[in-house]
């Protein structure tokens, strides 16, 4: 089975795990940037594809890229992968990852969940100001869950961990041996 993986990363988190799942699915791999203006023809000889990007604000950064064409590739294998600053199984990342995909998606796309981590030196002005303005406005919920979360996003910290892209591996690996 031929695989492709494509992301988009601001600050390194997104596009660490898309590689560690090339490497597992001896995939090729592509930042978003440099297929988005290829033609059909380019996709036609992979089995699957998976899309990483970045979580924003609950959204999977240029996920309407992939949406689009997904359309067109309900026979192969299609993966979505948000990677976020939220806990891994946390009532928040359960959430960003069941708003990903409408109903109709859910048939040929599956969704899954990495952490990743916060890297305030990396992140353009725009996002830094307003992640801080998040995790400022977090640190003062009355929820306590909602108060650490808030310590943990108001700094840098990297949470990335190869072990989660075990379910997005072991999905793939179902097409293969199918
Ligand atoms: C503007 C902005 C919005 C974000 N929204 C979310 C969010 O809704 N949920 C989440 O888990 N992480 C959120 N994050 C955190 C990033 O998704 C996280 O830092 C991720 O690891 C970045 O990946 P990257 O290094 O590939 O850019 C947000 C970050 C920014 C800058």
């Amino acid at each position: 089975m031929k695989t492709l993986v494509i992301y988009t990363s601001q600050t390194g988190f997104t596009k660490r795990y898309a590689k560690w799942i090339a490497e597992r699915m001896d995939a090729d791999l592509f930042d978003v940037n440099d297929v988005q203006s290829e033609n059909g023809s380019f996709f036609t000889r992979y089995d699957a594809i998976v899309y990483a990007g970045w979580c924003v604000c609950g959204k999977v950064a240029k996920a309407k890229w992939f949406f689009e064409k997904a359309e067109n590739w309900k026979d192969k294998r299609l993966v979505i992968v948000s990677v976020g600053a939220a806990l891994n199984g946390s009532k928040e990342a359960e959430m960003a990852l069941n708003k990903i995909l409408t109903d109709e998606q859910k048939t040929y796309i599956e969704a899954f969940y990495c952490q990743g981590g916060i890297n305030y030196e990396k992140m353009n002005l725009a996002s830094k100001l307003t992640m801080k303005a998040y995790a400022g406005s977090l640190k003062k919920s009355k929820e306590e869950r909602l108060r650490d979360m808030g310590a943990m996003i108001d700094h840098s910290y990297d949470a990335s961990d190869v072990r989660y892209i075990e379910p997005i591996v072991e999905y793939l690996s179902e097409a293969m041996s199918a």
